[in-house]
C-alpha cells in the first residue's frame, strides 16, 4: 500500500490533466476587439443590427437554439431585469435554491420581493421539485431554479409545476454555458433564462450577461428595461436603468464562443468518463444525471463523498489528500444561503422597507439539511478547467480515490494527531 501524497509519499500523479487544456481562440478575440474599436460601434445600442453586440446576440442565441438574446452588464443584472420584466416587486415572492451563489436571491431583493430558500436534491445538488411545491403560496410569482455546477435542475418537474401554479420560471444559468436538456439550450426552456460572463465562467468577456426569451414582446420588453425604460412599443413606458453589455466585451465574448463551440461536446464526453471513474471508486458517487440531459457543461466538477465508508474521516481531509494525489485542487460547493458570508440582505438599508419584509428576507429562517450537508460533508467539488481531463486519464482519478480508500485508517490518525 503506498503512502498518501498528503502524508509525503508520491502522488498518483503530478497533474491528472497531463497537460490537456480546454480550446481558447485569443487570436479571434483580439481580431474582434480590433474590428469593434475601428467600427466605432462601442456600446450595444437598441435598432443596430451591425455592432459587435448584436453580432454576438445573434450568435448566442443561435448556439442555445433560443429565438432571441439580450446582453445586459451582467448575470446578476440578468436575473434582476428578468425579474422586473415579469413585473415582480413588492409583495411577490420567488422561490430560489438554498444552495447557489448569493446573485439568484440577491437579485430577488433587489426588485423588492422575497426571496423562498429551497432546499436541493442530494444526488444533483439543484432545487429539488418536490420542496418547491410545497414552497408555493398565493404571493408566489416564480421559480429560479439553478443549473449548479455539473448538472441541469430538473426542468419537466420545474415547468409542470409552473404550469399547474401560473408561475414564471427563469433559468439561472450562469454555470451552464453550452448544456441541453433534450437538446433545447439552458435557459431556453422557461420564460427567461440568464447567463453570467463574470470572469470565473465557461465563457469570458472580464464580465457581461445575457438573457434568452422564446417571446418576441417580451425581448423588446428586456431591450427597454436594460435601456433606462425607452420606448419599446408606442405607448409603452417601463421606468427603469441602464444595464447595457459594451461591444468590446461582445467582442472578447465572439472569440471565446468560437472554442466553447468544440469544447462543449469535448466537454461533456470528458465529464462523463470522470463520472464512470468515480462509480467505480469506492464510497463515493457521481452525481445522477437526468436522462433529458442530452449535453452537460459546467463550472464545475463534482461528486459526493460518504463519510462512512471512510469510518468518518472528515471530508476536507479526504479533499486534501485528493488534492495532494492527483495535482488539482478540491474543495466544496458555496455556502448554503442560510450562513454565506456573501448574503445578508436583512442588514442593508436599502431593503429597510418594513419590519415585516426585513424578517421575511433574513436568510437563518430558512432550514437547509440537504445543502448543509453537501456542504459539510458530501460534495467534492473542483473548477470545470479539470473537465479538460481526456477519458484516457479518468482512471487516475479512480486510483487516487482507491489510494485514499485503502490509506482511511492512516488519515484518520494524522487528522486525529494534528487536531492535538
Ligand atoms: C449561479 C450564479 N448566478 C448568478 C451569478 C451572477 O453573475 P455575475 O457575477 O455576472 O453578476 C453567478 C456568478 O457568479 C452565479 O454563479
Amino acid at each position: 500500500m503506498s503512502k498518501l501524497a498528503c502524508l509525503g509519499g508520491k502522488p498518483v500523479t503530478e497533474n491528472i490533466l497531463g497537460g490537456a487544456r480546454l480550446t481558447s481562440r485569443p487570436d479571434l478575440e483580439r481580431k474582434y476587439l480590433l474590428q469593434a474599436y475601428d467600427s466605432g460601434d462601442w456600446d450595444d445600442w437598441p435598432g443596430n443590427t451591425k455592432s459587435m453586440a448584436a453580432r454576438f446576440e445573434k450568435e448566442w442565441a443561435d448556439f442555445n437554439k433560443s429565438k432571441f438574446c439580450a446582453l445586459v452588464t451582467n448575470g446578476t443584472h440578468a436575473l434582476q431585469v428578468a425579474l422586473e420584466t415579469l413585473d415582480i416587486g413588492a409583495g411577490d415572492e420567488v422561490i430560489v435554491p438554498g444552495l447557489t451563489w448569493q446573485a439568484t436571491a440577491s437579485a430577488v431583493c433587489d426588485v423588492n420581493a422575497v426571496p423562498v430558500l429551497v432546499d436541493v436534491q442530494a444526488d444533483t445538488l439543484c432545487i429539488d421539485p418536490k420542496k418547491v411545491e410545497e414552497a408555493i403560496t398565493p404571493r408566489t410569482r416564480a421559480i429560479a431554479p439553478v443549473h449548479l455546477y455539473h448538472r441541469m435542475a430538473d426542468m419537466d418537474a420545474l415547468m409542470r409545476i409552473a404550469k399547474k401554479h401560473e408561475l414564471h420560471v427563469v433559468e439561472d444559468s450562469a454555470h451552464m454555458h453550452g448544456s441541453q436538456w433534450d437538446g433545447r439550450g439552458a435557459g431556453t426552456l422557461g420564460d427567461f433564462g440568464a447567463y453570467s460572463f463574470q470572469r470565473s465562467k465557461l465563457m469570458t468577456g472580464g464580465e457581461g450577461g445575457a438573457i434568452l426569451t422564446q417571446d418576441e414582446d417580451s425581448y423588446w420588453k428586456i431591450v427597454s428595461q436594460r435601456s433606462c425604460g425607452r420606448e419599446y412599443k408606442e405607448g409603452v413606458k417601463v421606468h427603469s436603468g441602464n444595464y447595457r453589455m459594451t461591444s468590446f466585451q461582445a467582442a472578447v465574448l465572439r472569440g471565446q464562443l468560437s472554442a466553447h463551440r468544440k469544447n462543449a461536446p469535448r466537454i461533456d464526453r470528458n465529464g462523463l468518463a470522470l463520472d464512470r471513474a468515480v462509480a467505480d471508486a469506492p464510497g463515493v458517487e457521481p452525481l445522477r444525471r437526468n436522462k433529458h440531459i442530452t449535453r452537460q457543461c459546467g463550472y464545475a466538477f463534482v461528486f459526493c463523498y460518504d463519510k462512512k465508508s471512510y469510518d468518518g474521516l472528515d471530508a476536507n481531509a479526504f479533499r486534501r489528500a485528493l488534492s495532494a494525489e492527483l495535482g488539482v485542487g478540491f474543495g466544496s460547493t458555496y455556502a448554503p444561503l442560510t450562513h454565506s458570508d456573501v448574503y445578508y440582505p436583512h442588514t442593508k438599508k436599502r431593503h429597510a422597507l418594513s419590519k415585516s419584509y426585513v424578517k421575511a428576507i433574513t436568510p437563518s429562517r430558512w432550514k437547509l439539511p440537504v445543502a448543509d450537508e453537501l456542504f459539510y460533508d458530501r460534495a467534492v467539488l473542483t473548477s470545470w478547467h479539470f473537465l479538460a481531463c481526456p477519458p484516457r486519464r479518468a482512471h487516475l482519478l479512480t486510483d487516487a480515490i482507491a489510494k485514499i480508500y485503502e490509506n482511511r485508517a492512516e488519515l484518520l490518525k494524522a487528522s486525529a494527531d494534528a487536531a492535538g
